[in-house]
């Protein structure tokens, strides 16, 4: 039996579109990914399939096949495959599933074809097959879905795995709209070009707001770090990322008790995170009742709690 590789998603915190112009973000992993497995065909063939979807190959002209090419051209790997992957994070909902489908899949080849690996190799690979469907990634995803727990992310540098005094929950919902990671960030760009002093103003804000996140997060202040979130979602509804069923969720979250929300990821659509310290089942709840379904996920504390 071919070995199981595992990747899991992702929920930004904050940074996210200010990341691909080169400002830090802060990331954590989710406990819910991709699962994958590779193995060797006795014939020729070179197939990938997710869950119930058709088998696509390499040569194909659909994304997904364009983007397995590029996955075994970045593996370097010319021999016939069978890759099969699973999923349990919802698409298009701005929590890393194509991302963690590529660390998995490029896990799975690792693992089958003996290839060398590393974190950065998992990472050069999978964006390789990110590039096929998002164009310009910064690489936030494959870092978080390489790494998992949270991070400091700067485009072109090393992710920084962060020391967290106190654990948390994010809890995320989908807005039921699918957001397009291409179209939101190719957006972004225009607006750039259209005012661009307004715009790096607000990068600037964006960065501050980030710096102060990572120090609330190593101090463990979760009200601090809440508040950072909701004053990053207002740039993000100034740059027309925002929905009013984000709003209306962001709304509903924060009413429950949680100490900051916003969209994650791409947005125009998508999740919302929400920040949790305690039980996250109220705001579930309050998002159920107004017909949204969530879930939740543990960041853990990686030092004592001086405070517990
Ligand atoms: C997508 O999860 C995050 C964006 O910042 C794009 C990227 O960083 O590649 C919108």
């Amino acid at each position: 039996m071919a070995p199981m590789a595992r990747a899991g998603g992702k929920a930004i915190l904050l940074g996210e579109h200010a990341v691909v112009y080169g400002i830090p973000a802060l990331v954590v992993g989710l406990n819910r990914g991709v699962e994958a497995v590779a193995r060797r065909p006795r014939n020729g063939m070179r197939s990938l399939r997710i869950g119930d979807m058709s088998p696509v190959s390499p040569d194909d002209d659909s994304i997904l096949g364009k983007a397995f090419g590029a996955l075994l051209e970045a593996c370097s790997l010319d021999a016939p495959v069978v890759l099969e992957a699973t999923s349990a994070l919802p698409i298009g909902a701005g929590v890393g599933s194509s991302a963690a489908l590529g660390v998995a899949c490029a896990r799975a080849l690792a693992e089958t074809f003996a290839l060398p690996t590393s974190p950065e190799l998992e990472q050069q690979r999978a964006l390789a097959w990110e590039r096929i469907f998002h164009g310009n990634p910064s690489g936030i995803d494959t870092a978080a879905a390489a790494l998992g727990g949270c991070l400091f992310y700067t485009r072109g540098a090393p992710p920084e795995p962060l020391r967290l005094r106190r654990g948390f929950s994010v809890v995320l919902a989908f807005s039921g709209q699918s957001s397009d990671t291409k179209k939101m960030v190719d957006g972004i760009a225009k607006l750039r070009e259209q005012k661009r002093a307004l715009f790096e103003k607000q990068l600037d804000s964006i960065r501050s707001l980030v710096m102060n996140a990572r120090l609330a997060l190593e101090a463990g202040d979760l009200v601090g770090l809440g508040k950072l979130m909701d004053l990053n979602q207002m740039i993000l509804s100034a740059w027309m990322l925002s929905t009013q069923e984000i709003e209306e969720l962001c709304a509903i979250a924060r009413d429950a008790g949680a100490l900051g929300a916003k969209l994650t990821g791409a947005g125009g659509g998508g999740c919302v995170v929400a920040l949790c310290d305690g039980s996250p089942k109220v705001i579930l709840e309050a998002w159920e009742r107004a017909g949204y379904q969530g879930f939740a996920s543990p960041v853990g504390a990686s030092l004592p709690d001086p405070f517990p």
